[in-house]
Order: C-alpha cells, then sequence, then structure tokens
C-alpha cells in the first residue's frame, strides 16, 4: 500500500525492519525541509512571523499527537527525544521519587531494555524489587498471570502493548482495570503499537505511556511521554533552563511554565516535532485501521509461507501482529541476515535489546521481521524462495 511515498522504496531493497525504524513519506521529509528553508525560528522565543509560526506549528503538533492517542487535553504531552527518553523520564523523576524499599514493579522478560533497566537501577538505588509476571507457552501475558503476580506490595505495572521480539499485543485495558482497583500504576511503552494499531489512552486508562515518532513513519530523536494530567502535575522538572519557567530572581526563585512545557526546558527539536505532526497527519490520511487490516494480512501470508519450509524454526506462531521472530535451523541468525542481505533484504537479527528474552524462548538470538503496510506479498514470496535457496548460505557468505 502507498509505496509511491517513500523514496526509500526505489532503492531496490526489501525493507522488513520496521521494528527498528520506519522509513519516512514524502509528506514528512518535505514538512522537515519546509521548516529548514522556508520558516526557520526557534518556537516560543520571538515576536517575527516565522517565529509565530514556529509556535503555531509547535502547539499543533501538540494538539494533533493528543487527538492521535486520545489524551484529554494536550497538557497531558511531553515531547522527549523517544520512548526511551520517556521511560527515564518517568521512572527518574516520577517513581523513583514515590517508591520506597521493598515496593513491587511487575514486568516481563520480554521487555525491551528501555523497559527494565531503569528499573533494575531503582532496585540498586532505593531497594524497589522488579518481578516477573510469568508468560504462557506462546510467550503471551494473559490477565490470570498477571493477577497471580500481583501482591501487596505491587506499586507498579511495566509492560509494552507490542513486545518487539515476540510481538504479542497485551491485554493492556484489562490489566489496567485490575491495576487500579489496587492502586497501581501502569506504564506502558507503546514503541511497537504506535504506528500498527489503535491507541487510545483513555480507553485503555494507562497512566503513562511512551513511544517513538521514529517508529511511526516520523523523523528520530522526537518521542512522547502521555502521563495523565495529575500525575505530571506530582512530577518536578527534570532539566531547567531557557522556555520552562515563567519568572526566576537573583535569590534563587523560580516559577515554573505551566504542564507539560515546564517539562522542555531549552530550544527543542522543532524539525523533529514538525516532522512527527506530518507523520501523523500520513498515518490518519491512510487510516490505523486499514493499516491493521492490511498488516495482518501480511502476517499471516509470512507465517504460512514460513510454516512451509521446514528448516525454520518460527518462535511466535500464535500471535497476530508486525513482528515475527524465527532461525534457519543450526544457522547463527546474524549470518541469516548477511546472508539475506546479499540479495538486498533487510531484517534484524540478535536479541533486539531484549536480552533476558533468551531465557524465555531458549535461544540467544533470533532473525526478526518487522512488517510495515508498504510492504507486499511479492516481497514475502521473494524471501521465502531466497530462504529455500539457503543451503549453502555459508559459501555465499564467507
Ligand atoms: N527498539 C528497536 C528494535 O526493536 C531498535 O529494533
Amino acid at each position: 500500500m502507498h509505496r509511491e511515498d517513500f523514496e526509500m522504496l526505489n532503492n531496490n531493497i526489501v525493507y522488513f525492519d520496521n521494528g527498528a525504524t520506519t522509513f519516512k513519506p514524502k509528506l514528512v521529509v518535505n514538512a522537515i525541509n519546509d521548516y529548514y528553508t522556508k520558516y526557520t525560528a526557534n518556537a516560543h522565543r520571538g515576536d517575527y512571523k516565522n517565529s509565530l509560526l514556529v509556535n503555531e506549528k509547535y502547539d499543533e503538533a501538540r494538539q494533533k499527537v493528543a487527538n492521535f492517542i486520545n489524551a484529554e487535553s494536550s497538557s497531558e504531552i511531553v515531547f522527549t527525544s523517544g520512548a526511551t527518553h520517556s521511560l527515564n523520564f518517568v521512572v527518574f523523576n516520577y517513581f523513583k521519587k514515590i517508591l520506597k524499599k521493598g515496593d513491587e514493579v511487575l514486568t516481563t522478560l520480554s521487555e525491551h531494555a528501555s523497559n527494565l533497566l531503569p528499573w533494575f537501577v531503582l532496585e540498586k538505588e532505593i531497594g524497589i524489587k522488579v518481578k516477573y509476571i510469568e508468560l504462557n507457552e506462546d510467550y503471551e501475558v494473559t490477565l490470570e498471570n498477571v493477577e497471580k503476580a500481583i501482591n501487596n506490595n505491587t506499586r507498579v505495572i511495566a509492560l509494552a502493548h507490542i513486545t518487539n521480539v515476540i510481538g504479542d499485543i497485551r491485554p493492556i485495558k484489562d490489566i489496567c482495570v485490575l491495576a487500579h482497583r489496587r492502586d497501581i500504576k501502569v506504564v506502558v511503552d507503546a514503541a511497537q503499537s504506535i504506528a500498527h494499531t489503535k491507541v487510545d489512552v483513555r480507553d485503555l486508562d494507562v497512566d503513562f505511556l511512551a513511544f517513538s515518532a521514529h517508529k511511526m513513519y516520523g523523523p528520530t530523536g522526537i518521542g512522547v511521554l502521555y502521563g495523565k494530567y495529575s500525575l505530571l502535575e506530582e512530577m518536578e522538572p527534570l532539566f531547567y533552563g531557557g522556555g520552562m519557567n515563567a519568572i526566576y530572581s537573583k535569590d534563587g526563585y523560580i516559577e515554573l511554565m505551566e504542564i507539560p512545557t515546564r517539562f522542555e526546558a531549552g530550544t527543542q527539536n522543532i524539525e523533529g516535532v514538525i516532522g512527527l505532526s506530518a507523520a501523523i497527519d500520513y498515518i490518519n490520511k491512510i487510516g490505523i485501521s486499514n493499516i491493521s487490516k492490511y498488516e495482518e494480512e501480511l502476517r499471516d501470508y509470512l507465517i504460512k509461507k514460513l510454516k512451509e519450509l521446514d528448516f525454520i524454526e518460527i518462535y511466535n506462531i500464535s500471535d497476530s501482529n508486525i513482528n515475527v521472530a524465527f532461525n534457519i535451523k543450526n544457522v547463527f541468525s546474524q549470518d541469516t541476515a548477511i546472508y539475506l542481505d546479499k540479495y538486498n533484504i533487510c531484517i534484524r537479527a540478535g536479541n533486539h535489546c531484549s536480552k533476558v528474552l533468551n531465557e524465555v524462548i531458549s535461544v540467544n538470538n533470533t532473525c526478526r521481521i518487522s512488517l510495515s503496510f508498504y510492504n507486499t506479498k511479492d516481497e514475502i514470496d521473494l524471501l521465502i524462495n531466497v530462504l529455500k535457496n539457503s543451503k549453502n548460505l555459508y559459501k555465499e557468505i564467507l
């Protein structure tokens, strides 16, 4: 679908690494280009026309993000450098201040490092405990297992909406019901879901949600932290400087700007915000439900074709989403990736920043195909043919 919108697709490559980053449509590239060639200025600092235009674009982008995830207000949208920044911000700037020794955070072994490592640091710094919800035989989170893992010390549940290797979709809405009954906060990493399925923060009722623009057809270096307004109100800024203060005086008095501006010190990533705004326009134009429907069809086709190859081991057959993890039996995953690259097929291989997942799937490294709506069944057929001819793989790559 819509392949003509992506100049990268003219480069004779088959791109199956959308979970790492997506290509950018012309609309996004042009929006960034326009900012640099037609109206460059800083935001919220000038009184001339271009500066006012930048203010307008910046504020409009925040509102667009809020609408996209159905936040109650644009004040709940904090711009960050990406999902990693958002998650670290919420762990070190909110939970570090309210959690105490012995408090427990529930998560799983299939999370991305960004939603595990900050919690590990809190374990060391303040003595919280990170506990793992047991995954079922398909490596999924079930409500039953979440319930089993909760005890009187549980304060936070931190999960990906869709995981980056196994790709399972978590029942976040039901988990939030369960959690909020016990006054447990829910932090969701939506990096892998935001471009592929409707993310509605009010329907899910999450407390915090993080995502990056570059996995949703926008630029790198810009992301979002969504937080319920009442929770953002409890937070202090992490950085101090220009733009985030309303008044200060030489005796050290600081009056902060309103939320969320107080969390965005210094000149912000304006081109990123403008690019993210264009990416949202682009996704809205196609329709997220059309994207989901097509990508699901594509994934079913990919699984069906991979299953026909008896020398392939697939690790997540039962899920219906965009990430598929597999290996050619007895072949190191990175060797498979290098072999496929010879045919201009781009996949990711390794542990995908999820280095404890191996304890669950019993293999250290996998090949991962992560699909987008601009992939086609023809591209999958090409992959399958190349895999079929992989008997001499080591001859070809050595
Ligand atoms: N987090 C990105 C991935 O899963 C980089 O590939």
